[in-house]
C-alpha cells in the first residue's frame, strides 16, 4: 500500500518524506489557499518545491472546469516535473480531458469521487488513479469504506489498473481498512499515518526495557 500525505505544507512533506515511508503527496485547491498560495506563479513554484522534497507522484488539481481550460492548465502542470499527475474533478469535461491526458501518457487523478459509477468511469477514460472520498462520505452517514470494497470488486472484476487512491482519510482505522480491502494507496494527514506507531504496550514495554538497562551500555 502506498502512503501519500495529503497537504500543501512544505514542513509536514518534508517531515513525512524524513520519516522514510512516503509514496507520494496530494494536493487540492483548498490545501493550497490553506498555505497562502494563489497566482499562477506562486502555484508553479509550490508545485516545484513539493517535488524537490518527495521521490513520489504529487498530485495538482486544475482549477477550471471547462475541457479547454482543464488541458491548459493540466498540460503547464505536468511540464513541471514527471513527478505532477494532473488532479481533475469528475464532472463530463473531467473525464474527456482525463482520456486526453491518459492518451498522451501524462499520468491523472481522478477527483471528487463517491460512486461507484464514477469509479468505472474514470477507469475507463484510463485514469492513473481515482480518489473515493472516505471520509467525507462516512460524514453523511454513508460507510466510505463500502465504497472502497466496491470499487475494488469492479476492477479486479476487469483488469482496470487505475489504482485506488482512498482519500479523505481521516484516522489510523481508515487507513487499516482500506489496506484490507486491497486500497492501492491512501492519502491523508501526517496525523493520521503517526496515529499507526501508537500503542500502549509499546510505551510501557520500551519505559522497562530502558530501565532495566539504564546505563548498562559501557
Ligand atoms: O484531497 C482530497 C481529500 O483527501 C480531501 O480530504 O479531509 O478534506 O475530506 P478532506
Amino acid at each position: 500500500m502506498k502512503f501519500f500525505i495529503d497537504t500543501a505544507n512544505l514542513q509536514e512533506i518534508q517531515e513525512a518524506q524524513n520519516l522514510g515511508v512516503l509514496d507520494g503527496v496530494t494536493t487540492n485547491p483548498s490545501l493550497m489557499a490553506k498555505e497562502g498560495i494563489s497566482g499562477k506563479d506562486n502555484i508553479i513554484a509550490h508545485y516545484k518545491a513539493i517535488c524537490a522534497i518527495v521521490d513520489g507522484d504529487v498530485s495538482a488539481e486544475v482549477i477550471s472546469t471547462d475541457y479547454e481550460g482543464m488541458i491548459a492548465e493540466g498540460e503547464i502542470l505536468a511540464a513541471l516535473d514527471e513527478k505532477i499527475v494532473v488532479k481533475v474533478p469528475m464532472i463530463k469535461d473531467g473525464i474527456r480531458a482525463i482520456r486526453y491526458f491518459s492518451d498522451k501518457g501524462i499520468k491523472t487523478n481522478c477527483t471528487l469521487v463517491f460512486s461507484a459509477g464514477q469509479a468505472l468511469l474514470a477507469a475507463k477514460a484510463g485514469a492513473t488513479y481515482v480518489s473515493p472520498f472516505v471520509g467525507r462520505l462516512d460524514d453523511i452517514s454513508f460507510d466510505g469504506t463500502k465504497l472502497i470494497e466496491q470499487i475494488r470488486t469492479i476492477y479486479d472484476n476487469y483488469g482496470f489498473e487505475t489504482e485506488i487512491l482512498a482519500a479523505s482519510i481521516r484516522h489510523p482505522v481508515h487507513i487499516l481498512q482500506c489496506a484490507e480491502i486491497g486500497a492501492d494507496v491512501m492519502t491523508g494527514p501526517l496525523s493520521a499515518i503517526l496515529a499507526l506507531l501508537k500503542h500502549p504496550l509499546t510505551d510501557s514495554g520500551l519505559e522497562k526495557f530502558m530501565k532495566d538497562m539504564a546505563g548498562k551500555w559501557n
